[in-house]
């Protein structure tokens, strides 16, 4: 007998559809979801992808951008080599200079789409795991305000928490549009959220309080 956990898995599903369709994890429909509310990747885009492992949102990433787009996946993680030769792996904590200059250094310019679906290793007290989440979603802004091209695209998950409303609020005048939503296939007990940022505006001008 499986545990509980297992059964709800083998149950669930996007991850039997996962299974069927050959896409590495069940998340790969979050995004595709969220692709198709919000048409975040194109043809022949950069897409950069920070908390890539086991790869289901890279594979989604790479059916969209095609032959003459980039995916950059990035992850602490090993997770098994995309044969594609548009792809480029780095094993390695996103929040560090030296993955950062790495990524820069495989894109060779900018970034259309930033894309994190990362999540901390989570030690089950909800106040602190909520608020390591909150630090990746600062880390990902950092990285996305670096290499975003101008109009640019971010879609990133967060775990709802105390410090959820300051973070959204630092998107707005950065991006034309920032949206939340929680994509069908995000499970309902989970608290996590996608937030996302069209159009980023990085000579936006910031505004001065009075
Ligand atoms: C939920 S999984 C991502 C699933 C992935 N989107 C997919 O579709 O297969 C979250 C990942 O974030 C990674 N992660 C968390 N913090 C990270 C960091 N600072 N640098 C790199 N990867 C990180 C974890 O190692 C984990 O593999």
């Amino acid at each position: 007998m499986g545990s509980k956990w297992q059964m709800e898995k083998h149950n669930d599903p996007y991850y039997k559809k996962a299974k069927k369709e050959d896409y590495r994890s069940r998340a790969s429909y979050k995004l595709k979801q969220l692709d198709k509310k919000y048409k975040l990747i194109k043809e022949g885009n950069t897409v950069v992808d920070l908390g890539a492992a086991p790869g289901g949102w890279s594979q989604v990433a790479l059916e969209k951008v095609g032959e003459e787009g980039i995916v950059v996946g990035v992850d602490l993680n090993r997770f098994k080599k995309f044969h594609e030769e548009n792809y480029y792996g780095i094993r390695g904590d996103f929040t560090t200079p030296e993955v950062q200059e790495k990524i820069m250094e495989l894109i060779g310019g900018k970034a259309k789409v930033v894309m994190s679906d990362a999540s901390p290793s989570l030690c089950g007290i909800k106040n602190i795991d909520q608020l390591r989440s909150i630090d990746l979603t600062y880390a990902v802004i950092g990285i996305a305000e670096n290499i975003l091209e101008e109009k640019g695209n971010l879609v990133m998950k967060v775990f709802q928490g105390p410090e959820y409303k300051e973070m959204l609020d630092s998107l707005k005048g950065k991006f034309r549009h920032v949206r939340t939503t929680k994509p069908a296939s995000s499970r309902k007990k989970s608290s996590e959220m996608y937030v996302v940022g069209l159009e980023y505006m990085p000579n936006k001008k910031k505004r001065k309080r009075k």
